[in-house]
């Protein structure tokens, strides 16, 4: 690793880059940028290659690849003030210069444009060129990230504008770094996040980008969680998640061939961990109260919406799936766990024991209140039923009777 001062950058105090000039093979570009504080406020580690057609002194017309970079600089790289947004320029070869600026939102920041320069001059890059001079192409790009979060794009990104076209791979990169400490939080490209759909037995998974689909039910899934070869937690569930942003309720089915589960279980606390490629995770933490029941205390989600953003919530206090230690809990009807005002869980066909799982299979039952009114109603149905039987066989008896009688008179 490299590391030397560049010359004081106005407004943004004195700035210390260091680079890791990554395997020679692989020509990854990686530049830590640090603030005064030797905080780091920028961080950003990527592949890059250009292919440049130009005009030679003939009239025909040729392409070069610049992919060896050669000796790199990052000189004008800045951690960004109250006047320019942060910035990763870069120097290589004869004459290419590289740079790509950022800007902020409330919530976001973005990787706002790329400028890519190249000198026709250079006679041993660009032999008869015809034109000498420096060219340079931007291309506006405007990728939003959720601030505080890592880019990730591994998949290959082609920019083609005029006479260039760029590719770039390997990306790893996050500008305005909090507490000078590179977030762990990735926030994948589209491309990445389509290609590192988890593979699954069922190959028929539609669009991984779990589209919603309001009203309509969602399938049931069985969940289970494993203590060595034994299965300590069994959940049976059908689960509709339900966003609020910006007064807009987003329901999306969970699809149960696509989400993977995994946890722990404790004594008095067990963890149902879901993941499938749009879920992060969906935390179910279940507890145990007065030693002799549980419920569901905590529901923690981070997942990505369909425009790309990171939804995150967590609420510990929760009290929901409230049954017997020794029985698992369950409900038939659909009900709502309220994680936040933004965020319900809608669930279906619900059966679930997170503790004291015997033989991989549920114990005995206690079921929802709703579910039991339904209970209740049944007998009351069947007596009606049963009533209404009496008095149709009573009429028919009476008709056929009465229809004998008269049978007899005539003869
Ligand atoms: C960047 O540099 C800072 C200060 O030298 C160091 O603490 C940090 O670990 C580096 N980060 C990475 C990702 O290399
Ligand atoms: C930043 O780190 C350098 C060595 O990498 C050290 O000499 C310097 O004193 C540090 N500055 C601050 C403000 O910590
Ligand atoms: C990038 O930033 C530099 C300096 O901050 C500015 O001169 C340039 O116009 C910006 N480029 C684009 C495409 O916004
Ligand atoms: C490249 O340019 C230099 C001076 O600009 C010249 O001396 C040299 O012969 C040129 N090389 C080629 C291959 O044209
Ligand atoms: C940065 O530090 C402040 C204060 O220590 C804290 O409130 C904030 O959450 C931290 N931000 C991140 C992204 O860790
Ligand atoms: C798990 O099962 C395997 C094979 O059935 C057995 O060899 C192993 O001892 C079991 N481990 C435990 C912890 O029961
Ligand atoms: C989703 O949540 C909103 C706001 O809480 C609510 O009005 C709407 O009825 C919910 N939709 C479903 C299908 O649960
Ligand atoms: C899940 O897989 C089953 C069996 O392969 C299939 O019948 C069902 O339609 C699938 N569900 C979804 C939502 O794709
Ligand atoms: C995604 O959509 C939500 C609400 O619709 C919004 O709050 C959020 O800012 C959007 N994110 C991006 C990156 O556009
Ligand atoms: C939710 O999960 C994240 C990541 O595992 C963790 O950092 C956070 O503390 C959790 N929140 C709660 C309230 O447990
Ligand atoms: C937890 O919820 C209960 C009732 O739902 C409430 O009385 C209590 O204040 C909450 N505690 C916290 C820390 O939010």
């Amino acid at each position: 690793m490299v590391c030397f001062r560049l010359f004081p950058v106005p407004g943004s105090g004195l700035v210390l880059v260091c680079l890791v000039l990554g395997a020679v093979r692989s020509y990854a570009l990686e530049l830590n940028l640090t603030d005064s504080e030797n905080a780091t406020c920028l961080y950003a580690k990527w592949q890059m290659n250009f292919t440049v057609r130009y005009e030679t002194t003939n009239k025909t017309y040729k392409t070069v690849t610049i992919s060896d970079h050669g000796t790199v600089t990052y000189n004008g790289s800045i951690c960004g003030d109250d006047q320019n947004g942060p910035k990763i320029a870069v120097q290589f070869g004869p004459g290419f210069s590289w740079i790509a600026n950022f800007t902020k939102a409330a919530s976001t920041y973005s990787i706002d444009s790329i400028s890519f320069s190249y000198n026709t001059g250079d006679n041993t890059t660009f032999p008869d060129a015809e034109d000498k001079g420096i060219l340079t192409v931007d291309e506006l790009l405007a990728i939003k990230i959720p601030l505080n979060d890592l880019f990730r794009c591994n998949s290959l990104s082609t920019l083609e504008k005029s006479d260039v076209v760029q590719h770039y791979w390997d990306v790893l990169v996050q500008a305005f770094v909090q507490n000078g400490t590179v977030s762990t939080n990735e926030f994948l490209c589209d491309k990445d996040k389509t290609s590192t759909v988890a593979p699954t037995v069922h190959t028929t998974v539609p669009s991984p980008t779990t589209t919603p689909t309001p009203k309509e039910k969602p399938e049931a899934g069985t969940y289970s969680v494993n203590n060595g070869n034994d299965t300590c937690l069994l959940a049976t569930m059908g689960l509709q998640l339900n966003i609020t942003q910006d007064k807009v309720a987003s329901v999306i089915n969970i699809n149960p061939n696509t989400t993977h589960s995994t946890g722990s279980c404790r004594s008095h606390t067990a963890l149902l961990r879901l993941n499938s490629s749009t879920i992060k995770y969906l935390d179910f933490v279940f507890a145990v109260k007065n030693e002799n029941r549980f419920y569901l205390k905590e529901v923690n989600i981070s997942m990505y919406l369909v425009n790309g953003s990171v939804f995150s919530i967590a609420n510990n206090n929760l009290s929901y799936w409230d049954a017997p230690l020794g029985s698992s809990y369950m409900c038939n009807k659909e009900q709502t766990v309220s994680v936040s005002g933004a965020f319900q869980i809608n669930t279906f066909d619900l059966r679930v024991q997170p503790f004291n799982v015997t033989q991989g299979k549920y114990s005995t039952a206690e079921e929802c209140s709703a579910d039991s009114d339904l209970n209740f109603l049944i007998p009351v149905a069947v007596g009606v039923a049963l009533g209404f039987l009496i008095v149709v066989v009573f009429i028919s008896y009476m008709i056929g009777r009465r229809k004998s009688r008269t049978g007899y008179q005539s003869v």
